[in-house]
């Protein structure tokens, strides 16, 4: 089966082909990465604008690419939720407007669960096999924070969310404050490379570490505020942070994120007896991240599948891979199908991974 997939949700225009769920034909994605960066953050109308501009050359490239003819798809996928409502509905009124004229049938995909997906697309051997269920997923991005528990029956639990900011918006946050740019992950992934992580003691909110026990219904939940308003503090009282210390301040800073992210985990991991564990979102591509969860992984005898980075930041290939494994069972949405800009947290009733391959 051939379908289309369409991701528009934030700052990314992207078109996919994907064969069978797990063979990307193409990927084209257009980012718009530098039109928001003298904002600091993603202004929702402007986003709107340029994938307007972008989606129509965007799918050509993507159905070119994989050269692919419209009456070869069998469906088209678009992001229906969560993200930004005028970035959401460029791609929903497109893949809506393109589906009636060409007659065939639409799919509605979770942004969140598509990130999951971005884990298996080159794995269908790990997904074929009961005996690797339960599966579970950290899902890091710029507007996600959330262990996520697959049982076998092939339905998604969030066992854990941020009870502020994402991952991925502390680091972009933290950039801010240090005038690095935006987005934040990549430049201080590189920069913290150097760094000392022992350097400055920054906080590990929601652990316990500093003495509070930690409420039996937050045991999976995270909180990025304090750590972000403790490196606010650190820069007011050090007044200029010299080229030598920035190193040392970053890695601190992103191993205390990533630390949380990584213990967690780990926790849910022997709670819930899962033999493997998957990274994937945006921040998923952090080097420092990636080597912690598999070291720490490794020795607690999990294996571990991080999504190639190209699948982790946002991209089509996990709309129109994921909405596979619906089409084939023949879960498909109507016209009217709305955008939703929230995450509904109960994802039980959304099939992840459906047995059968
Ligand atoms: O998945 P994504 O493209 O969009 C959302 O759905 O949010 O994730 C974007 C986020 C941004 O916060 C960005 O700073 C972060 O992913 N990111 C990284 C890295 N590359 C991107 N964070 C840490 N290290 C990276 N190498
Ligand atoms: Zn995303």
């Amino acid at each position: 089966m051939i379908i289309l997939g369409i991701e528009s949700s934030c700052d990314e225009t992207a078109a996919s082909i994907v064969k069978d769920g797990h063979t990307v034909l193409s990927s084209v994605i257009s980012s718009q990465i530098a039109l928001h960066a003298g904002y600091g953050g993603v202004i929702p109308e402007l986003a709107a604008r340029e994938h307007l501009k972008n989606i129509d050359p965007v799918v050509n490239s993507a159905m070119h690419e994989a050269n692919v003819k419209f009456d070869e798809l069998d469906a088209i996928a678009v992001t229906s939720n969560p993200g930004l409502i005028p970035a959401l509905l460029v791609g929903n009124a497109y893949a809506k407007g393109l589906a009636a004229s060409i007659g065939k049938p639409i799919i509605g995909i979770n942004h969140f669960l598509a990130h999951i997906y971005g884990a298996f697309i080159e794995h269908p051997e790990v997904l074929a096999d009961s005996k690797n269920f339960p599966i579970l997923a950290l899902v890091v991005s710029g507007g996600h924070t959330a262990i996520v528990l697959i049982p076998e029956d092939g339905k998604a639990k969030i066992l854990g969310s941020t009870l502020d900011d994402a991952a991925g918006e502390a680091l972009d946050k933290a950039a801010k404050i240090l005038n690095l740019g935006y987005p934040g992950g990549p430049l201080i992934d590189k920069l913290a490379k150097t760094g000392d992580i022992a350097k400055y003691n920054f906080p590990r909110s929601l652990t316990g570490a500093a003495g509070k026990p930690v409420a039996p219904e937050h045991k999976y939940d995270f909180s990025f505020s304090g750590v972000k308003t403790s490196l606010l503090n650190t820069v007011h009282k050090a007044g200029t942070i010299s080229d030598s210390d920035l190193p040392d301040l970053l890695a601190s800073y992103q191993a205390a994120v990533m630390d949380v992210l990584v213990a967690k985990t780990l926790a849910a991991a022997r709670e819930y007896s899962t033999p493997n564990i998957c990274l994937c979102g945006g921040v998923a591509c952090n080097s420092y991240l990636r080597a912690k969860l598999s070291n720490d992984a490794t020795k607690a005898r999990r294996t571990v599948l991080l999504a190639p980075p190209k699948f982790c930041t946002d991209n089509a290939a996990m709309v129109g891979g994921l909405a596979f494994h619906y089409l084939k069972h023949n879960r498909i949405d109507s016209l009217d199908m709305p955008a939703n800009a929230r995450l509904d947290h109960n994802l039980g009733t959304l099939p992840f991974a459906p047995k059968a391959i």
